[in-house]
């Protein structure tokens, strides 16, 4: 058989071969049989040197259209087969499959607001305080300026515990534990979590986050909250809005007021919306922490997080941040 005619055979084989090729395994053997370095087109271009010299033009155009057909059929057939062959580990399992990306969460809406209320009240000179969410009445009540017979003491509207304890109803405790351990100047927020028996509905919940706020030097003016709750408004809310401070009572402070801030809600109604209370520091107050109420003067406010974070985002039911349904919560 001469070499021209054993190409061709070659030709007619290799791609008969090719066309019944069950995998990209079986492909990559065919392609290093016909087209490797040690393949059998190398093998015939080995011979065409003993080719008669007449013949080696057309043998060579012929060695060079079999390889050029073989590798067009082989580039085919990986695009078919999914291309090189892929290394298998023992067992027929195909490590080089993309495995199953595990879900990764972020932070709630509610820890990445308490974030930016923090960095804001920052920028402005507070430093974070924490407290005990089991407190005593004397940190939530008594200190506080909060007599016995005051309402807010009802069994019906606290959590109250074993042994005279409870659970804070209000972030108000930690400007006393704050006090207790530090003289002024003292200008601290306290975020955190806040408990009260309520009936749970779109609104409300047995346990929500406040950010109280408190700052106590010498000279500190009515004039320096109103300015500070303006400008917190301003900077959460947007640049413009408006706020407004309504007289208000709160056994803490004296005088108190309640902050409003006007409002354009996501439904596209505008009005005012209360952010929280507010006031100065009441002298009894800082009596009870030991406070020379003749040299200090303080202001205090304490705000719904819940509440900012509803009207901000538009959100319609307070349950909504406190379930577990990711296709709400991937949105924040
Ligand atoms: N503790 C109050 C409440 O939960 C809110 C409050 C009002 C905090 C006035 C303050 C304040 O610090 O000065 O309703």
């Amino acid at each position: 058989m001469s070499l021209l005619e054993e190409l061709r055979s070659l030709q007619a084989k290799a791609q008969a071969e090719l066309e019944k090729l069950a995998d990209s395994e079986a492909l990559e053997a065919w392609r290093i049989r016909y087209l490797g370095t040690k393949g059998a087109l190398k093998d015939a271009a080995n011979q065409l040197k003993d080719v008669a010299r007449e013949q080696k033009p057309a043998v060579g155009k012929a060695l060079n259209d079999v390889k050029n057909l073989l590798t067009e059929g082989f580039e085919k057939a990986k695009t078919v087969l999914g291309g090189a062959a892929k290394p298998k580990a023992a067992g027929g399992l195909d490590v080089t499959l993309p495995g199953s990306a595990p879900a990764i969460g972020h932070e709630h809406l509610i820890s990445q607001t308490v974030d930016e209320i923090c960095d804001l009240f920052g920028r402005m000179g507070f430093t974070v305080a924490y407290g005990p969410e089991v407190e005593d009445e004397w940190h939530n009540f008594d200190a506080l300026n909060t007599p016995p017979e005051h309402p807010a003491r009802d069994v019906l509207d606290n959590f109250f515990l074993d042994g005279g304890a409870m659970i804070r109803s209000q972030t108000s405790t930690v400007q006393i534990r704050v006090m207790e351990n530090a003289s002024p100047p003292i200008r601290i927020i306290a975020p955190g979590r806040v408990f009260r028996p309520d009936t749970v509905d779109a609104t409300h919940s047995f346990m929500f986050h406040q950010v109280e706020g408190l700052y106590v030097d010498e000279g500190v003016t009515m004039s320096d909250l109103l300015t500070c709750l303006d400008q917190f408004c301003k900077a959460y809310f947007g640049p413009g809005v408006p706020t407004r401070f309504r007289p208000h009572f709160f056994p803490f402070t004296e005088p108190s007021a309640e902050v409003d801030v006007w409002y354009r809600y996501a439904d596209g109604h505008e009005g005012w919306m209360e952010l929280g209370g507010c006031g100065m520091v009441d002298p009894n107050v800082l009596k009870a922490v030991k406070y020379d109420a003749e040299k200090y003067t303080g202001f205090a406010f304490g705000m719904g997080i819940e509440r900012m974070v509803m009207v901000r985002h538009g959100i319609p039911d307070i349950r909504l941040l406190y379930g577990s349904d990711v296709r709400f919560l991937h949105q924040f």
